[in-house]
């Protein structure tokens, strides 16, 4: 069997032409477009691909976005009075501060202090919370984006056993909980897993999100599972590759997604959809799509 190649970049492409079209009804309807802050403090290389990226996908579909380039040496206290401004103005509807920050900066105090409903990453504790309570408001954009391509695949979670590898705060854990979600019935494993290839054996969907690349052995995957990448590597040779050893797992999968192509352009166009989601129905409070 070869598997169906589940390409990230095309669904991520409509992901973002629903979003414009909405943005232009928006418009049409006499409301202000979305509003997006992008923060990056200091100048990580990896950062500043990622955020250009996103500041690119915002004017794409029409939406405001408003770029914040600061200091790698910024306090703690100027992060969080730019976050406090920004979740005081009205034209403002997410608020994205990207990571990882410098050392002296605190991550869990930036993601608390942003307001839930400018949340449009879903990592505030809120937003966690509520999906583990079955009520998603602005979900974690990774395993939402995870989502989307099963659905665009035509592939129900309903039933199915799921394996996902990692359990970090942002992918491992709430991709878990979008799943159970979608009633599969969920493994979330981990650096202390004692067995990973017995887990990975009986899985009709692996999600791979352990950040080692090659971890997941093309072999270990059940004929007919289905195979979605999360890890980005770069190798010696510049290339770009997974968690999973893709030519090999391709031909017994019955659906896999690429790297590069795959998880990382649906992360993008998740963002755009929550940043839309909360302008529409936590701001503007139109009915829910
Ligand atoms: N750094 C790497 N991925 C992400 C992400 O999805 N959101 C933020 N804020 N920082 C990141």
């Amino acid at each position: 069997m070869t598997a169906q190649i589940i390409d990230g970049k095309a669904i991520a492409q409509s992901v973002r032409n629903r979003v414009k079209d909405e943005v232009k009804k928006l418009q049409a309807a006499g409301h202000r477009v979305p509003g997006l802050a992008v923060v990056l403090v200091g100048s990580d290389p990896a950062s500043q691909v990622y955020v250009g990226s996103k500041r690119k996908a915002c004017e794409e579909v029409g939406f405001s976005s408003v770029a914040y380039d600061l200091p790698a040496h910024t306090k703690q206290d100027e992060l969080n009075a730019l976050i406090d401004r920004l979740n005081n103005d009205d034209t403002i509807d997410g608020i994205l501060v990207q990571f990882p920050l410098p050392e002296q900066l605190n991550e869990d105090e930036v993601l608390e202090r942003i307001r839930p409903d400018k949340d449009v990453d879903g990592f505030h504790a809120f937003n966690l919370g509520k999906l583990a309570q079955r009520q998603p408001v602005l979900a974690p954009c990774t395993p939402k984006g995870v989502m989307t391509m099963l659905k665009e695949s035509g592939i129900d979670a309903k039933g199915k056993e799921a394996v996902v590898i990692g359990a970090s705060n942002h992918v491992g854990r709430p991709m878990g909980l979008e799943l159970l979600l979608a009633g599969a019935t969920v493994t979330i494993t981990h650096k202390f897993t004692k067995d990973l290839q017995a887990h990975v054996e009986r899985a009709d969907i692996v999600v791979a999100a352990a950040g080692i690349a090659g971890l997941v052995k093309g072999e270990w995957i059940k004929p007919g599972a289905v195979v979605i990448d999360v890890g980005i590597h770069r190798m010696a040779d510049g290339k770009l590759c997974g968690d999973v050893e893709f030519d090999v797992a391709k031909e017994r999968a019955s659906a896999i997604s690429p790297v590069p192509g795959g998880v990382g352009p649906m992360t993008v166009a998740t963002l755009i959809e929550n940043t839309l989601q909360a302008c529409r129905e936590l701001h503007l409070k139109l009915e829910t799509k």
